[in-house]
């Protein structure tokens, strides 16, 4: 299957991108295909202004995709700044689409956030998400690396099932 592994944060130092980025080679060891995007990478105009062409292509990539993962930090309670305007600007043709969440969160109290995203990926676009997410704090990562026994074996789950039920939805 084809997987677009969205990560959204613009920090240097994101985990939620090391989120992604293990999954990603998790989903690659089990024969999938992936298209990785780092937000970092694309300029980004919110709705209302010009959308750049690295948002229009961003769009594109996401109408091809089988499915989607999408990595979120926490912000003030909610998804962060750069997702919102990524999701208003670029799912438009997400619709029906398979999706999973990895979440970095400064703390454990706010784990309920991630339904923020699964409202809008559901009420807008009627995306169906896996029932798992990977959820770490800051003290499951020293410096650049997740380590965290319990947040790499929630990697492995999650990235099993996602692989699973996603090629089930393709059948
Ligand atoms: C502006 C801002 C607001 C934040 N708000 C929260 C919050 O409400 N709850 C929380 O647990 N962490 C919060 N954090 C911490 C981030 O969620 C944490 O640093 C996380 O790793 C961000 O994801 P990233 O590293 O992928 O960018 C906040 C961080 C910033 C910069």
């Amino acid at each position: 299957m084809n997987t677009l592994i969205l990560s959204s944060s613009l920090s240097e130092n994101s985990r939620s991108y090391l989120l992604c980025k293990a999954v990603e080679q998790e989903l690659t060891s089990k024969g999938n295909i992936i298209t990785f995007i780092d937000a970092k990478e694309i300029p980004m105009q919110p709705f209302h202004r010009e959308i750049s062409k690295e948002m229009k292509v961003l769009s594109e990539k996401i109408v091809k995709a089988d499915n989607i993962i999408i990595g979120m930090g926490v912000h003030c309670y909610s998804i962060n700044d750069s997702l919102k305007i990524l999701l208003e600007g670029c799912f438009g043709k997400a619709t029906g689409k398979f999706f999973g969440i990895l979440c970095s969160a400064g703390g454990e109290r706010s784990y309920l956030v991630t339904q923020h995203l699964s409202q809008i990926c559901m009420n807008e676009w009627r995306m169906i998400q896996l029932p798992r997410i990977v959820y770490a704090i800051s003290k499951d990562f020293t410096k650049n690396t997740i380590t965290s026994k319990e947040v790499l074996e929630r990697i492995n789950t999650f990235s099993e099932e996602f692989h699973t039920i996603g090629n089930k939805l393709l059948a």
